[in-house]
């Protein structure tokens, strides 16, 4: 019944004009299907009149054309079909992608970067291929099944019931992969992920594990975790095998038996050899229809259970970063903000404002909350009670984050992202405001340096002045800077320090540190304190 859940899940996330699509595919499919269930009626006919000794001239042209229109629209249809299959793949992916940008900031978290690596490089594939070739031909393909049975009804009772028999039979044989084949295949599936997302998060901290000489460490925990995949892999091969192997063997059984059964009605003269014939054939496009489904059904069962996370990333309550700022702002407010990332409350009625052209040092202990605050003013977070008001205009808000986030790309996207439009010089620009300039030109290849995972391929400090680099492309009324100074060695910090002066004049910003050195550049500080331990 998971199946039906997954094909539930697999209708609903199709885009709605692609549902009008839909239906107009299932019709030319369902037309197409019976044009070919009309063929076995005139290869009868022609069949007896042959064995009736004179040749079917009309009805052999007429078999003729009509199976050569058949095919032959039948390849223009796929040849269309190859088109609308790639946008709808690139559809899925757009809302994909557009809605993992835009979910919800603490439940995108939640997931680490392996799980959405493996459901862009797997589920995205799988469930477009679903899409097109099983949604878009059920229908046909379903109908098509109905009609044979009608068929076979009316000319011969016998062969209908060992039809229904045998894929009763296969039908229930493979429901009962669900049961007993798929969880193995889900279990492996799921360990193989944790391993990956493990190896991927001890490769973030390489430098630390070769350290500490952890390699044997290391060896014995993967291996604890990859067991488990090799044991469920093993098992879900075996009775996946042995599930196959019968459904395989009841088809070319009832494949058998009609031959059989219509043999056997022919030479006790019940039909002719025609209708034998085209009985014969009507069984057999009954089994191929029906594997067409099982198949496709098998297909489903195995179906990572990520169609879910899917439909609920592309569903997902969208967060919004409001872009229309309309400027002219002249202050704004925090008013009695209260904010928890999970029960505990971190913030608890925090009240602070900000002039425009002010530069307020957000000071406080270390996890007292001074990142929360930064982030609640970007729209980031947003708070369970109380709110941030702007007076006059929404401006619009850069945010230097503490752990300065780069990409593992180059130096040019990761500037890119501030503003994509910019030209060569203003980077340049951009670069030398930020004190890089230097360090820019001797980088051999320029604007396309890898920057490296999280920023480790340049120093802490180039890292830090990058970031700052960024936030001037940005160009933002209001600037929240997250301990700008991480990173940045003593001698550096008078230089850096001169840079922020001159990028601030004029400004209005709020810096987060627990560095005394900013706040010399500061007009006014803010304590944020808990009840308990008020700051000294
Ligand atoms: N994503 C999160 N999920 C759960 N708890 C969090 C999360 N981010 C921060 N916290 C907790 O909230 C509290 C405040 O964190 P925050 O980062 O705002 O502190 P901070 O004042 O900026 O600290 P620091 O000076 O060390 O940067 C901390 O106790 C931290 O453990
Ligand atoms: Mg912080």
């Amino acid at each position: 019944m998971e199946t039906i859940k997954k094909f539930k899940v697999l209708w609903e996330i199709i885009p709605k004009k692609d549902k009008v699509y839909y239906i107009v595919y299932s019709i030319i499919s369902i037309a197409h299907s019976l044009l070919f269930v009309l063929l076995p009626f005139l290869y009868r006919d022609i069949i007896n009149a042959v064995t009736a000794g004179f040749y079917p001239e009309k009805r052999a042209f007429l078999y003729i054309v009509l199976t050569i229109a058949g095919y032959a629209s039948i390849r223009l249809w796929s040849l269309i079909n190859v088109y609308k299959k790639e946008k709808l793949t690139k559809n899925l992916l757009d809302k994909l992608f557009s809605s993992i940008l835009k979910m919800d900031f603490k439940s995108f978290l939640r997931k680490d970067a392996g799980y959405w690596a493996s459901i862009f490089s797997n589920d995205v594939d799988f469930a477009s291929q679903l899409y097109s070739d099983f949604l878009y031909t059920l229908p046909a393909e379903f109908i098509t099944f109905i009609v044979i049975l009608v068929i076979l009804f009316i000319y011969s009772k016998p062969l209908l019931i060992t039809v229904t028999i045998v894929l009763s039979m296969v039908t229930l044989i493979s429901l009962l992969r669900e049961k007993y084949v798929i969880p193995h295949y889900d279990r492996a599936q799921e360990s193989l992920r944790i391993t990956s997302d493990h190896i991927n998060a001890h490769l973030k901290g390489i430098d630390d594990l070769i350290h500490y000489r952890g390699e044997s460490f290391l060896k014995k925990k993967f291996l604890k975790d990859f067991t488990p995949y090799i044991h469920n892999i093993k098992n879900y091969f075996l009775r996946d095998f042995l599930n196959e192997y019968a459904i395989n063997f009841l088809n070319e059984f009832g494949k058998f038996a009609a031959i059989g059964i219509s043999l056997l009605f022919f030479i006790r003269g019940n039909y002719s050899f025609g209708t034998a014939v085209m009985l014969i054939t009507f069984a057999t496009m009954a089994y191929g229809r029906a594997s067409y489904l099982v198949d496709n059904m098998r297909w489903l069962q195995n179906y990572p259970p990520h169609i879910e996370t899917i439909k609920e990333a592309i569903e997902s309550p969208q967060f919004e970063m409001e872009d229309q700022h309309t400027g002219n702002f002249e202050e704004s407010i925090l008013n009695d903000v209260s904010f928890s990332y999970d029960e505990k409350f971190v913030l608890e009625n925090f009240n602070m404002y900000i002039k425009k052209g002010e530069i307020v040092a957000l000071v406080g202990k270390s996890g007292i909350g001074k990142s929360t605050v930064l982030k609640i003013i970007s729209g980031f977070l947003k708070p369970q009670k109380g709110e941030v008001i702007f007076l006059q205009g929404k401006p619009k808000i850069g945010m230097l984050f503490q752990e300065g986030r780069l990409f593992n790309r180059t130096l040019k996207e990761n500037l890119l992202i501030a503003k994509p439009d910019a030209t060569y010089e203003e980077l340049v620009e951009a670069l030398k405001k930020a004190g890089l300039l230097d360090w820019f030109e001797k980088l051999s290849n320029g604007f396309d340096t890898q920057i490296g995972q999280t920023g480790k391929l340049i120093s802490g400090g180039e890292r830090s002045r990058l970031s700052i680099a960024r936030i001037i492309l940005f160009d933002p009324e209001i600037l929240l800077l997250d301990e700008p100074l991480t990173g940045v060695d003593q001698d550096r910090k008078e230089e850096i320090l001169d840079t922020l002066k001159e990028l601030l004049n004029g400004k209005t910003c709020i810096l987060a540190t627990h560095d005394k050195s900013l706040l010399r550049i500061a007009h006014r500080v803010t304590y944020i304190t808990k009840e308990e331990d008020a700051y000294d």
